[in-house]
């Protein structure tokens, strides 16, 4: 007889919702007890499934690594953002998903990269110059009116466009954003479910009403250029739906995101304001207008968001589910299983980086390497097929905003301050990161 060991179970928890609010108040201790309790493959119920939960490098890594194609992405992400970032690149999986993610390489060139982040100057310093000076402002917020503004020209080439339609289809983008993580999942009017059916269909409107002009007369943004991918042949690779449903994946995937890494970098640098000038001095090297070349070329910055991922990653956990029986550890995992890859854990881990809990960016520099102690010691990127495909203009993106941050103004915040992130959806502080930012005067001639 065939003895199936299980995957140890925490039990308790909530009816239905089980561990869901511990991990929303504080992913980081609700994943140190359970891998210090039930080792790194255990099972959890949240949101009203039983989750199985990989903790540390060695756990994710089979998960990233996939060699027996049993972790699906599609089913494990639709699970938690539900329907409205239907075939997005990170909701398709294998030989489909490997199609499209050669077909939307094509809009990741350097080429166009390089075009994306020139397009990204104007709207930064512009939007910069109006924030208030010298008064405490809720600098999170402000950041996501910033990106969300940089992703309406540099994602969809609206820079002419109808502002009050552009308000509008911005909170269709948001409505889908929050009904991801909302219990009530029935679309009854007035409900956040409801609310985002009516977001999506607004956004495949606007974005499909657009589509024939942008094939005729194409810009350098991200929505003209997926509409114009080719072949060899010189024919289309994406139909009318892929290209819309590709475009209001990515907005998602790069907002949020890119959000709270410019707000984790700005806190860290307001409590560390000798890492501030450090970053400071290295900014004004760059012009008024950096070009891809000259964002390469940045040292401290880089690390500086390199550690400040480390510390709050933007995706703390990757969702998957099995499609067959399979084991991670000498752990049986059966087909049909959630599976949470908790890589925010191994971000924190005492066994991989030194004095975790420190703001300490050299770690990552040549000498130390601390992220290179495990081949996923450091994963706010993923790993594997779905490893994010816009890490490098992120990256560019990040430090442009930072980067103009330090060239025009200077702030502190509280060493003791820490940020109240909620964890609802993607991390971000519900106190809005109050910071009192001042105009930096220009250095004595
Ligand atoms: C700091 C900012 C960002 C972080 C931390 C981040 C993180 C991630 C992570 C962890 C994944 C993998 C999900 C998985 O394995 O299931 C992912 C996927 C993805 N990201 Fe990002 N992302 C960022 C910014 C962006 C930006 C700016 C874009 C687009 C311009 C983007 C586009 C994508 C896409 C298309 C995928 C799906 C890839 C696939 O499934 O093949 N991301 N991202």
């Amino acid at each position: 007889m065939s003895h199936v060991t299980r995957a140890p179970r925490r039990s308790g928890g909530l009816p239905w919702i089980g561990h869901t609010p511990e991990y929303v108040r504080d992913p980081q201790a609700f994943m140190a007890r359970q891998h210090e309790r039930y080792g790194p493959v255990s099972e959890a119920r949240m949101l009203g499934d039983d989750w199985t939960m990989l903790i540390g490098p060695d756990a994710c890594e089979q998960a990233f690594r996939n060699a027996d194609k049993a972790f699906a992405s599609g089913p494990g992400w639709g699970r938690l953002v539900g329907p409205f970032f239907h075939r997005g690149l990170m909701l398709l999986d294998f030989e489909e998903h490997h199609r499209h993610r050669r077909a939307l390489q094509g809009a990741f060139t350097r080429a166009h990269v390089a075009a994306y982040t020139d397009a990204l100057q104007d709207p930064v310093a512009t939007t910069i110059a109006q924030w208030p000076a010298g008064s405490t402002q809720r600098v999170y917020d402000l950041l996501k009116t910033l990106t969300l503004g940089v992703a309406t020209e540099v994602f969809m080439g609206e820079s002419d466009a109808d502002p009050d339609e552009l308000a509008e289809v911005n909170r269709a983008f948001v409505d889908c954003v929050q009904a991801a993580t909302t219990l009530v999942r029935v679309p009854l009017p007035g409900t956040r479910w409801r609310r985002a059916q009516d977001g999506r269909r607004r956004l495949e409107e606007f974005f499909g009403s657009r589509l024939a002009a942008r094939r005729e007369r194409p810009g350098d943004d991200l929505f003209s250029v997926l509409a114009t991918l080719t072949d060899d042949d010189g024919a289309l690779v994406l139909s009318d739906a892929d290209v819309v449903n590709h475009m209001i994946f990515l907005l998602m995937a790069a907002h949020d995101t890119s959000t709270i890494t410019v707000s984790t970098m700005v806190q860290l640098l307001g409590q560390h304001p000798e890492w501030q000038e450090r970053c400071r001095a290295e900014a004004m090297t760059l012009g008024e207008r950096p070009s891809l070349e000259d964002l390469e070329g940045l040292v401290d910055l880089d690390l500086v968001m390199r550690e400040a991922l480390r510390i709050v990653p933007p995706v703390p956990v990757v969702a998957r589910e099995t499609v067959k029986d399979t084991e991670v550890l000498g752990v049986p995992i059966p087909a049909g299983r959630f599976v949470a890859v908790m890589l925010h854990h191994t971000h924190h881990m005492p066994e991989i980086w030194t004095d975790p809990d420190r703001f300490d960016p050299e770690r990552f520099s040549p000498e130390r390497r601390e992220d290179a102690r495990h081949r996923h010691a450091w994963d706010p990127f993923g790993g594997g097929v779905h490893k994010c495909l816009g890490l490098v203009f992120a990256r560019h993106e990040v430090l442009t905003i930072v980067a103009h941050l330090l060239r025009t103004r200077t702030w502190r915040v509280d060493p003791a301050y820490v940020a109240p992130l909620s964890y609802v959806s993607l991390p971000f502080p519900t106190d809005g990161l109050p910071v009192t930012m001042h105009r930096l005067q220009p250095a004595p001639a």
